[in-house]
């Protein structure tokens, strides 16, 4: 059974911990869009890591973990992270990289920041990871991919035919040129590094689909930050709706039997854009401060605000989402007050595109807080009256149920709430 976990929000749900708690009772764990602009992270008996690239299922004795072709990979970064994790003793499962896999090579990375910074052009806030040259080089028909890693000849004629259009833009950018020798310098040692990981995701996916294994896909992002059906411009730029995983892996959409939606119990936004339940003031500042609201990428603050069920309702609708994870419902232990937008006043659904979003009148419903730490709990049954109104209020609006409840970070503090 593959199922596919999606963040329904502006990425940052937890998905790396929901994740992570799954892999207990899954064989596979694959990623299957976004690259290194992801950071989820995993508290397992008190030890935190961040993973950028690795699937979550990494730190799971025997779970098989994949990066299908949707997912654009940088060389160096990946290595430092497989290397990191293994001085800690932490690289439990093992690791397959489809050939496929598009490089994010230093032009990447080298345009994406100086996009950001020049002042006639649209800021996005990116994680300055190289993500959006990396998918346009996709599109564009001159992607370097994993496998040509491996066959220097084809490597080098990539990286000349490539950069003579990218110095040509890096120039007009005001930025420094690449020459292709430093380039395939700086990657030799990556290759001998990663060789033993290349492989075929599509094939590993169908091999466990007739084993009949249970399968988790992990989503990066979040469904508001998708390319189509994200708050465009405002977006990344892969496909983070549960669609994606058929085709960043290689397997049958019908294939993807169930999507579960990872939301905050209150929402964040890291990045420019629209964000209509945005908070500032007294609430802010605990949400922020009491859920530890920094970039686990960037370390940059994220933006706060109360949970948007019209957002959600849009997420799951793009999306398909079956079921809620529902995280961090204890972060909002000591708020005198919580409050839900239901709907917007001025829109019957969830506008997508960044204009129209910044114009809607969110309308909300405001619930009693509750003093007691839940964090410790452990059982649902154990929460205060006024946290299950809450949640119960969340499945409500959103008409989805919620199947699980996280009440920290920690891999132990899930909690399934309806099977
Ligand atoms: P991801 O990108 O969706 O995997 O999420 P991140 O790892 O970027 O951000 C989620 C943050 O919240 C991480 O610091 C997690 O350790 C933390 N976290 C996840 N679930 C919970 C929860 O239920 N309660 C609290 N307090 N923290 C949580
Ligand atoms: P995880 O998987 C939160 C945001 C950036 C920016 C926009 C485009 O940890 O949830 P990009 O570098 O992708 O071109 O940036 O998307 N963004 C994320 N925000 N969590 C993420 O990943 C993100 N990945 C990208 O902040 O607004
Ligand atoms: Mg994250």
């Amino acid at each position: 059974m593959i199922s596919v976990v999606v963040g329904a929000q502006w990425g940052d749900e937890g998905k790396g911990k929901i994740v992570d708690y799954f892999a207990e009772g899954a064989a596979v764990v694959a990623r299957f869009q976004g690259g290194n602009n992801a950071g989820h992270t995993l508290v397992v008996q008190g030890v935190k890591t961040v993973l950028h690239h690795l699937p979550s299922g990494i730190l799971t004795p025997k779970t098989r973990c994949i990066i299908g072709a949707g997912v654009v990979i940088d060389p160096l970064t990946l290595s430092q992270e497989i290397d990191a994790l293994k001085a800690r003793g932490l690289l439990k499962g093992t690791l397959i990289i489809d050939e496929g896999s598009a490089l994010v090579l230093p032009y990447h990375r080298a345009l994406d920041l100086a996009r950001e910074k020049n002042p006639h052009l649209t800021k996005i806030g990116t994680t300055g990871r190289g993500i959006g040259p990396c998918y346009e080089d996709r599109v564009g028909r001159r992607s370097v991919f994993f496998h040509d890693l491996f066959d220097p000849e084809e490597l080098r004629r990539k990286i000349n035919e490539v950069l003579f259009e990218k110095n040509c833009l890096l120039k007009m950018l005001n930025s420094p040129t690449f020459s292709t020798d430093e380039i395939i310098e700086t990657l030799g040692p990556m290759s001998e590094k990663l060789r033993p990981f290349l492989g075929d995701a599509s094939l590993e996916i169908a091999g466990a689909i007739s084993r009949e294994e249970h399968i988790v896909m992990e989503g990066a992002q979040g469904v508001l930050l998708d390319v189509a059906f994200g708050t465009y411009p405002y977006v990344t730029s892969s496909h983070t709706i549960a669609a994606s995983a058929a085709i960043g892996i290689g397997t049958g959409a019908k294939n993807l039997e169930r999507v579960i939606g990872v939301t905050k119990a209150y929402c964040t936004r890291v990045g420019e854009g629209p964000f209509p339940t945005e908070l500032s003031g007294h609430s802010a500042e605990h949400l922020q401060r009491v859920g530890n609201e920094f970039g686990a990428t960037t370390g940059r603050p994220r933006r706060c605000g109360w949970i948007d069920i019209a957002a959600l309702r849009y997420a799951a609708r793009v999306s398909g989402i079956d079921a809620w994870a529902l995280t961090k419902v204890d972060v909002l232990s000591g708020l005198e007050e919580i409050s839900i937008c239901t709907h917007y006043q001025n829109a019957s659904s969830f506008p997508r595109d960044a204009k129209s979003l910044e114009n809607v009148i969110p309308v909300y419903k405001t619930f009693e807080g509750w003093e007691e730490d839940i964090s410790k709990i452990g059982d649902l049954k154990q929460l205060p009256k006024n946290a299950k109104i809450f949640i119960e209020a969340i499945e409500d609006y959103s008409k989805t149920p919620i199947c699980w409840v996280s009440l920290g970070p920690q891999r132990k503090a899930t909690f399934v709430r309806k099977k």
